[in-house]
């Protein structure tokens, strides 16, 4: 069936950047002949029917702003196969016959379930902070939120060398140590403490029986947030416990890391792959996310998008390390 009208959504966590693919997206299918509806809060918007016209003025002015102007959610409904059908019929009811989601592995997941069960030509854009999509070297958000994470170290080191102290920085990244591995690399810090490595052995304990602080008194540790790493919280515990010579101190940045106006670097991923996104439904192209490899821009399908079985490379560490002697 020819494709008239995309609908676009975002689903998942916000990240910063998702704008700049929502006007991408909305232009380059506007331009290529096609409708645009816009689907509020992701699928759970699909579900209740939020959906509206877009037109090239819908998305003016958002290329440099946060968040969503389409409104995210995590829909537990979507999940069942009775929130999935209402969906597919509110879809029909709107006459929108292909969909662009934008979102992490959640998202991609939900949407390759839903194509799966109704013949919907889908097509995902990698839209976290956390980078833990595969088949693509970066996703929408994380250039920006690795530079946030910067800017809250360099100003926690003004504290942590005063004082002396030990910060335990808490960053996201759900299950994966992107953020916190390359934002210790880019900020300096003495360590990061990640959940890829969680199981091989004790960081922390490794971290102080390395003695960490040859050369300084104060030292800064990127920790993923994540139940296997115990958080910062849970560090800064055991350091009360096991190792009270030291005064550690935690900042957790929570959601300050999923703010904030876009960097150029996000802005371009986007708006490249935004157009991307509707050049693979004109070739007929579903069920494949757009990633980037080696400046590249390609397909990948939804299953190895959400596979996770790309890591960080944990040879970094071993850099970290070094650069912090
Ligand atoms: O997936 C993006 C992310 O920011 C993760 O890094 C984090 O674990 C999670 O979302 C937090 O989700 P919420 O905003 O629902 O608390």
């Amino acid at each position: 069936m020819a494709i008239k009208c995309i609908g676009v959504l975002t689903s998942g966590g916000d990240a910063p950047g998702m704008n700049a693919a929502i006007r991408a997206v909305t232009r380059t299918a506007i331009f290529n002949g096609y409708a645009v509806k816009g689907i509020m809060r992701g699928y759970h918007g699909l579900m209740t029917g939020e959906i509206k016209e877009f037109k090239s003025q819908s998305v003016s002015n958002i290329i440099q702003q946060g968040g969503t102007i389409l409104k995210t959610a995590r829909s537990k409904e979507f999940r069942t196969a009775e929130g999935r059908k209402i969906a597919y019929e509110n879809m029909r009811k709107e006459g929108i016959d292909a969909l662009v989601v934008i979102g992490g592995d959640g998202t991609l997941s939900g949407a390759q379930t839903f194509a799966s069960e109704f013949d919907i030509p889908i097509v995902g854009l990698p839209g976290t902070i956390d980078n833990d999509l595969d088949g693509t070297d970066e996703t929408i958000g994380y250039d920006t939120a690795l530079n946030t994470i910067v800017d809250a170290v360099d100003k926690l080191r003004d504290t942590a060398s005063s004082h002396e102290r030990l910060f335990f920085v808490e960053v996201m990244g759900n299950t994966a140590g992107y953020l916190a591995l390359n934002g210790a690399i880019a900020s300096g810090a003495e360590a990061a403490i990640i959940p890829e490595r969680e199981t091989e052995v004790d960081q922390l304990a490794e971290l102080i029986h390395n003695g960490f602080r040859k050369s300084k008194n104060s030292a800064i540790v990127l920790v993923a947030e994540n139940p296997t790493t115990g958080g910062a919280m849970g560090l800064a515990e055991r350091i009360k416990k096991e190792f009270p010579e030291f005064d550690a101190r935690v900042t957790i940045l929570g959601h300050l890391q999923r703010g904030g106006s876009p960097t150029a670097k996000d802005r371009i991923l986007a708006s490249k792959m935004g157009a991307m996104a509707i050049q693979a439904l004109s070739e007929g192209q579903r069920n494949v996310m757009i990633g980037i490899k080696n400046g590249e821009l390609v397909y990948v399908p939804f299953k190895r998008a959400i596979s996770h079985s790309t890591h960080v490379d944990l040879s970094d560490l071993e850099i970290i390390k070094i650069l912090s002697i």
